[in-house]
């Protein structure tokens, strides 16, 4: 076996050609097969590969006893099928988000690679971003004191998706910050939403998750607005930090703002410096897919494991069903896992 992991990829579509580039150059993959239903899209991406093969056959990659690892980047409803046959073949699987459409399946993903030995990952990007991890940190340490409340703004005049929703679209990616940013178990949701471009897929989402704990995450998300924003803010009680996806070289603010109590017992606030840690440069993709080829090569859990796949698509769920109610609150009961 060789010493890099073998990567098939599937889906070489408008996300899958960012995944193409990052396992056909990582110094741990070793590009085997390049998999797409659309002869057009294949033929653009052979010169570029010549150590590949290409093919419209799943069933080739699944049949290859070489083959090590699969790489989803296919619409969301074959994830689950596709993700299943994977393992059913003895293939590690990283999966794009959302992991699946819906929880029940999620599940099953799990009780199937659960004592495989296999790696099942989901790519939750922003799991991979040094900002996020920044502002991990800034937690951990008690830089920020308690998280009161996070909220996230995904806005942009962006790619108006027939089958997804903007919920389980962009909602998806605020969702795995949220929950990585807050220990606490999510108990209740509700979701807004309106669908003004095409008729039951909503374009502009408001959602609210609340967790165990009393904290609370907040998204806006929406594909209709003139501003381009991929923000996500953090209110702590001793300061306040911004993770902001469209600065170049100032993705995390951090600002010494906040309440405090007067000697004489009066709730006063308080503003002071403003500072901007440095941040790692590199990709957030580059770094989960080689954080996925280590997770096939060590054997180890990935960091966005199907644990996570699952707890992210129960809350999108979740929130689902309340959009489709008009905003009513839906408790996450724990009795399904
Ligand atoms: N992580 C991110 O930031 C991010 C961004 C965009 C999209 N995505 C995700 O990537 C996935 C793909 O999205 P996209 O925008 O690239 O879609 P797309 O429609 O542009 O591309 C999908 C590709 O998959 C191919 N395909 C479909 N079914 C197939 C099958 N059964 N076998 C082989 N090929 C098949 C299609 O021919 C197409 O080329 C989705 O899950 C989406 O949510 C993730």
């Amino acid at each position: 076996m060789s010493a890099r992991v073998t990567v098939g990829m599937v889906g070489l579509g408008g996300w899958g050609k960012n995944l193409l580039r990052n396992f056909g150059a990582l110094p741990g993959s070793d590009l085997r097969w390049c998999c797409d239903a659309d002869e057009a899209t294949r033929a653009a991406y052979t010169p570029a590969h010549p150590g590949a093969r290409f093919t419209e056959s799943y069933d080739e990659l699944l049949a290859d006893p070489d083959l090590q690892a699969i790489v989803l980047a296919t619409p969301v409803p074959t994830h689950f099928e596709l993700a299943r046959r994977a393992i059913l073949a003895g293939k590690h699987v990283m999966v794009e988000k959302p992991m699946t459409w819906t929880a029940a399946e999620a599940r099953e993903l799990r009780d199937l690679v659960s004592g495989s030995g296999l790696v099942l990952m989901v790519d939750h990007l922003l799991r991979f971003h040094p900002g996020v991890d920044k502002l991990r940190e800034l937690i951990d340490t008690g830089e920020l004191g308690d998280v009161r409340y996070v909220y996230g703004n995904r806005l942009n005049l962006g790619r108006i998706r027939p089958d997804e929703n903007v919920l389980w679209s962009l909602g998806v990616h605020d969702i795995s910050v949220v929950l990585h940013l807050i220990d606490s178990e999510p108990v209740e949701v509700w979701a807004r939403g309106e669908c003004y471009v095409q008729p039951g897929v909503e374009d502009v989402a408001f959602a609210y998750v609340r967790f165990a704990s009393g904290q609370v995450g907040h998204l806006h998300l929406s594909w209709l607005d003139p501003h381009k924003m991929r923000k996500m803010t953090v209110i702590g009680s001793r300061k306040m930090a911004v993770f902001d996806d469209m600065e170049p070289d100032r993705k995390v603010t951090v600002y010494d703002k906040g309440d405090w109590q007067t000697p004489a017992g009066r709730i006063s606030t308080h503003t002071g410096d403003i500072w901007i840690p440095w941040i790692d440069t590199r990709e957030p993709l580059a770094i989960a897919c080689s954080h996925f080829l280590e997770a096939v090569a060590g054997d180890s859990a990935p960091r966005t494991d199907v644990d996570e796949g699952l707890r992210v698509v129960e809350v999108l769920e979740a929130m689902q069903t309340s959009l489709e109610r008009g905003g009513e609150t839906i408790s996450l009961g724990a009795a399904a896992r």
